[in-house]
């Protein structure tokens, strides 16, 4: 199978927001981004900064303060904050694809909320900073929505069999198709210019070791965050995704046991406020 291209129709559902998320990331590495630069970005589509400020203004976010303007959001939550918020906002209505059988047995919407959340706790334990952990856990299962879009009630009829043969759906997805979500979502993603590091951690989410090394971090980070996911319950029912979390991940990361201990409970606990905000 060809990875999808705009042409052939495979970004149908993807809103054009989609293309902020990577220049908001641009953004955050520069040193000199500021509160203002951000607010212009996102300024350029009315529907999401209205969406923004609404959520910015829920109790999950808020607490008790108001924000009138999205600049006094960005001030009062911070450019972190705010930049989760508008990539969770631009993310929702390409992944939270209830309507689609093979997405809704998946629970594709909370499986990569889950995930964005883990790897951002994970992240915050090893002291790096957490945008490109969240985003790359939020988007590290795009290609299902290409693949669900492509074969429809096929796909649907594969999860059910990954569900009953307890074998992961990426592998499923490989004997069927000659292809994986993994390599279609990277090369999504590439196309939309989104950074290397997120782009190929993307495509070894489900083999970190074989990930190139500058980036093989991330992709064992995210490779960690999934397995979390589904033991903390945010899957398909398969037994065989909730194994133990890859020795050669944990150790990639310079992780012991030790620090994996807490995690499940932690992300969790994050997730759960997400949800509130997100519902
Ligand atoms: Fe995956
Ligand atoms: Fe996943």
């Amino acid at each position: 199978m060809n990875l999808p291209t705009a042409a052939g129709g495979g970004f149908a559902n993807f809103p054009p927001a989609f293309e902020l998320v990577p220049r908001l990331l641009l953004l955050l590495e520069d040193a000199e981004a500021d509160f203002e630069s951000l607010a212009k970005l996102i300024r350029v589509d009315a529907g999401l900064t209205t969406n923004v400020l609404r959520l910015a203004n829920t109790p999950s976010f808020a607490g008790s303060f108001r924000s009138d303007t999205l600049e006094q959001a960005v001030l009062r939550l911070g450019l972190n904050e705010i930049y989760r918020i508008v990539a969770t906002v631009i993310a929702s209505p390409v992944l939270a694809t209830a309507h689609d059988p093979a997405l809704a047995k998946l629970g594709l919407w909370t499986h990569s909320l889950a995930v964005a959340v883990a790897a951002e706790v994970i992240a915050r334990r090893l002291r790096q900073e957490t945008h490109a952990a969240f985003t790359t856990g939020l988007l590290h299962d795009l290609g299902k929505t290409v693949l669900a879009q492509k074969y429809g009630g096929q796909y649907a009829a594969l999860v059910e069999h990954c569900i009953s043969a307890n074998q992961p759906i990426w592998k499923a997805e490989l004997t069927a198709f000659r292809n994986d979500h993994a390599h279609v979502g990277a090369g999504l993603l590439k196309h939309w210019n989104f950074p290397e590091n997120l782009v190929s951690a993307i495509l070894c989410h489900h083999e970190p070791l074989r990930c190139a090394r500058p980036h093989r971090q991330l992709a064992a980070l995210v490779n960690i965050a999934n397995t979390v996911a589904y033991r903390i319950g945010h899957g398909y029912g398969c037994p065989a995704e909730t194994a133990d979390p890859d020795p050669g991940s944990i150790y990639s990361l310079g992780l012991g046991k030790r620090d994996l201990e807490g995690l499940e409970a932690e992300a969790s606990e994050a997730l759960q406020r997400e949800r509130e905000a997100f519902q």
